[in-house]
């Protein structure tokens, strides 16, 4: 039996995990799950996991989350904050540590699962963005291991599997982007939060659908491929899948490509990891290729979403490029959500950030948080002047 800790377990991931886990009783038993501020239904998942502790993000809702385990007559344990976030991740008694918050914020706990050596099932890429070479250096020292739960990741890990030193040398990685919902909409100018906030072929939470229909995720997937995979970024390709079919694919050497396909359901990649090396099955309908139809492939627009451009130029740019795209990403995506900016202005505000990003690379993870604190804080400060022209 492996105890679980589960960080985001009222998301989309969370619930996914969730979902897979239920089918495995025998194996899997959740020992934290954890929240921001949804108390109730953080208070639900305890009572129908049998959690032994239950965290909340927000400080201030402690006592809520407590009441509402003890409305439910459960020894469940409360606790709160961020800091209760890290114990949990990094709790002795944890065999797998599942990464699934939201952006920055997933940070720290990823560091204490590596630095704890946990099996670490990844779904946070913001992790991976900011701590990028120096996470990969904590996980090596630690002897902890990090499974990619994002579909593309888990795809290419799967095709890289069994690859020799020299196999991997010459590979190239070939992301796959479903284009987002607005991929053939020539103007985007007048694109509404609830337009964004809908993608064509995966449901998932509101921050990482308004980066599908930027390609910021796709960008963001780009410098978690190259960090988790140590390949350089002139190796790493996107290209524009709008079936959602293939997840990803590695080509070797001899220009032979190996691609991993499967059903757009998160719920394969997280059994997938949860029983590594073994497979487990996670209930999703297998592909029927006679309803498949076709399998169609185009270049990327980067004029029209120029933020899968910043990616590469953060990664060439090195420093803390790439920690200050994803804060002021993360900033420009909350302002557009409220109705502050357009959804064109979030990659302006990006490409206007990136300049003030600092040159020397984060030593360790007081310098990364350091850094995304002051990026964010600059984001913030720009788009309270910004007239969006
Ligand atoms: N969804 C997908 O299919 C998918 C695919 C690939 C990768 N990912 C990645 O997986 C991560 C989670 O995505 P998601 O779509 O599951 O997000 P989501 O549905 O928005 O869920 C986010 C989770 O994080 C918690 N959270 C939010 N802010 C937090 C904070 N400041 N401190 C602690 N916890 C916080 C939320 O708690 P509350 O509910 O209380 O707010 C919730 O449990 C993201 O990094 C995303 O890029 C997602």
């Amino acid at each position: 039996m492996k105890k679980v800790s589960l960080l985001g377990a009222t998301g989309s991931i969370g619930t996914s995990t969730l979902d897979v886990i239920a089918h495995y009783p025998e194996q899997f038993s959740l020992y934290a799950v954890t929240a921001y501020s949804n108390v109730q239904k953080l208070a639900e998942i305890a009572q129908r996991t049998n959690a032994e502790v239950a965290v909340i993000g927000d400080k201030s809702l402690y006592s809520e989350l407590k009441e509402a385990l003890k409305d439910r007559g459960l020894q469940t344990k409360a606790e709160a904050g961020e800091k209760a976030i890290v114990e949990v991740a990094k709790a002795q008694e944890v065999d797998v540590t599942v990464g699934a918050i939201v952006g920055a914020a997933g940070i720290a706990s990823t560091f204490a699962a590596a630095q704890a050596g946990k099996r670490m099932l990844l779904a946070n890429k913001e992790s991976v963005v900011c701590g990028g070479q120096l996470l990969m250096d904590t996980v090596k020292k630690y002897q902890a291991e990090l499974l990619p739960v994002d579909s593309e990741h888990n795809a290419v890990f799967q095709c890289l599997h069994g690859a020799s030193e020299e196999m991997r040398l010459h590979h190239r990685i070939i992301l796959t982007c479903s284009g987002g919902p607005f991929r053939l909409r020539a103007d985007l100018s007048g694109v509404t939060v609830e337009e964004a906030t809908h993608h064509p072929n995966w449901s998932m939470g509101k921050k990482i659908t308004v980066d599908s229909a930027t390609l910021m995720n796709k960008g963001l997937e780009v410098i978690e491929a190259r960090w988790l995979f140590d390949t350089p970024a002139d190796r790493i390709d996107v290209v524009v899948h709008p079936q959602s079919i293939i997840h990803s694919m590695v080509q070797y050497g001899d220009g032979v490509v190996l691609a991993q396909m499967g059903a757009p359901d998160m719920r394969n990649t997280i059994a997938y990891c949860l029983g590594y090396p073994e497979r487990l099955n996670a209930g999703v309908k297998p592909l029927d290729f006679s309803k498949v139809g076709q399998l169609t492939f185009e270049a990327p627009d980067l004029k029209r979403f120029p933020q899968l451009g910043y990616a590469y130029e953060a990664l060439k740019m090195g420093g803390c490029g790439c920690i200050m795209l994803n804060a002021a990403n993360e900033i420009a995506v909350e302002a557009f959500i409220a109705g502050r900016i357009h959804f064109i202005d979030i990659a302006k505000v990006c490409e206007v950030m990136m300049n003030s990003a600092s040159s020397i690379a984060p030593k360790n993870l007081e310098e990364v948080l350091e850094e995304d604190r002051r990026s964010r804080i600059l984001t913030k400060e720009f788009i309270n002047g910004f007239s969006g022209e």
